[in-house]
């Protein structure tokens, strides 16, 4: 039989789980690889004590394992884009192929890391980087290969879930239930990348280049994360049927691509507005399949290394017959991708979710309707609600219809500048996923 190996680069929480479920595994995957995987070195600066390495090859310095001329295949779990670029770029001049779970380094280099790779006719994969342990590369890339993406939506961030879930279900502060992420481990201890939104960028921009044959790109993607989320305004969401949830969104028009992360109400009786918690789950509506849905566990040790590992069977089943039976990483050949028009945030059309404090007084109400109705916007459903006694101000919140986002700014400017409003208008986007 064949004999594939692999170099694992980094032993923290993904590169554990690799490790653990391989040897665990290796019966079951040897068999689905039709060749023999062995783990031939590990490099890690210091051992990891949910791992016996008492029978492995181990080197302190990963470098060690890109440049191994007993490894095939370097599975980079370092995290990080300056190293783990270079540790990638060493491993493909070296002539290994690589699979890694890095989606900040294949939303940020990835078009240099395909384009090196392809020129040494090696294969770079990465499962992993999008949605932990759910495949959604493969089946966005070879599932529904037959398509026209229209549009994706998903939950793909576990920490900005897992708040959103608890302060929708327990009332909490968005402080305070991020505190309880850092010490469960989900969230790092700089949470920035994470209730930022810029994790979920990364993930977003990968899956719109496959979704739509399009280069890898940051450019132009909005984010926005969830940090100035006021519990309430997910308690007023529920009220009105809404669950609010950080969904990253890919959408393509006639105007361009939409691409955008922020929070965004959804219907609760949408599939995607009942993942809680860590999970991850993303929509995707194209034109032959309709809607599907993928869920699952999004982060995590073994689930993440079951991304990674499947990656590793691929590889080991065609890398002999490369490039006959190798799928590009972005579905089609990289002269094959087309860049096209991503949409200004201010020309995408949303519904709007929009909450003021207002003097309690008649024909506030009507000045700010005629405002709305000025700006070409209409009302889905407006609700007024008391505050403490002794209190002349309410807080009023209103749902629109769909409209383009400037038509909206243009209307908040108005509607703060109203002497009856105090202070500022705050806004969120709403969404309805086709009510699925
Ligand atoms: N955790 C998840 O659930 C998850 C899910 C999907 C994707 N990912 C991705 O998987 C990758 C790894 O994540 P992780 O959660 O496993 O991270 P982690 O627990 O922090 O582990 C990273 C490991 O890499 C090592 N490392 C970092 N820089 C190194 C260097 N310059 N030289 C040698 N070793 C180095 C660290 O060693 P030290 O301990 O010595 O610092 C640590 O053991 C990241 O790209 C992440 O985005 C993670």
């Amino acid at each position: 039989m064949r004999r594939v190996k692999v170099g694992i680069c980094g032993l923290g929480t993904v590169g554990a789980g690799v490790f653990n479920v391989i040897s665990r595994n290796i019966d079951a995957i040897n068999a689905r690889a039709n060749c023999q995987i062995s783990i031939s070195q590990v490099g890690c600066r210091r051992d990891n004590i949910d791992c016996d390495l008492s029978k492995s090859n181990v080197s302190r310095d990963i470098f060690d394992v890109a440049k191994n001329p007993d490894v095939d295949i370097v599975v980079e779990l370092i995290g990080g884009t300056t190293v783990a670029f270079d540790l990638v770029m060493t491993a493909l001049n070296n002539g290994k192929h690589v699979v890694t779970a890095n989606k900040a380094l294949i939303a940020e280099h990835g078009m240099t890391i395909f384009a090196e790779a392809a020129s040494r006719g090696l294969i770079v994969s990465f499962e992993a980087a999008v949605a932990g342990g759910i495949p959604i590369i493969k089946a966005l890339r070879e599932g529904l290969a037959a398509n026209q993406v229209n549009w994706l939506a998903g939950i793909i961030n576990g920490t900005t879930n897992f708040i959103l879930s608890q302060m929708d279900s327990k009332g909490r502060e968005f402080s305070d239930v991020l505190a309880e992420a850092q010490a469960k481990g989900y969230a790092e201890a700089d949470p920035t990348f994470d209730v930022e939104g810029i994790d979920a960028s990364h993930k977003l921009a990968i899956l719109a280049s496959i979704a739509f044959s399009t280069p890898l790109s940051l450019d132009g993607l909005f984010t926005d994360g969830i940090s100035k989320l006021e519990p309430q305004d997910v308690t007023y969401a529920r009220e009105l049927g809404y669950a609010i949830k950080h969904l990253g969104i890919a959408r393509r028009s006639e105007e361009g691509i939409e691409l955008r992360v922020h929070p965004t109400l959804v219907p609760e009786s949408s599939l995607i507005a009942g993942v809680n918690d860590v999970s991850n789950a993303i929509m995707v509506n194209a034109d032959a399949v309709g809607t599907t849905l993928y869920y699952g566990p999004g982060a995590g040790s073994e689930p993440t290394a079951s991304a990674v590992i499947a990656d590793v069977i691929d590889i080991a089943r065609v890398m002999d017959s490369y490039p006959d039976s190798w799928v590009p990483p972005l579905g089609c050949d990289a002269a094959q991708l087309k860049q096209h028009k991503i949409m200004d945030i201010e020309d995408v059309e949303t519904g709007f979710y929009i909450r003021f404090s207002a003097l309690d007084k008649p024909g506030v109400l009507s000045d700010v309707t005629k405002i709305m109705s000025d700006a070409g916007i209409s009302i889905e459903a407006i609700i007024q609600r008391e505050q403490p006694a002794g209190e002349h101000y309410v807080n009023v919140i209103i749902l629109t219809n769909v409209t383009k986002e400037k038509f909206l700014d243009e209307a908040v400017v108005h509607i703060e500048n109203l002497t009856t409003v105090r202070g500022n208008v705050n806004f969120i986007r709403l969404e309805y996923l086709d009510q699925i």
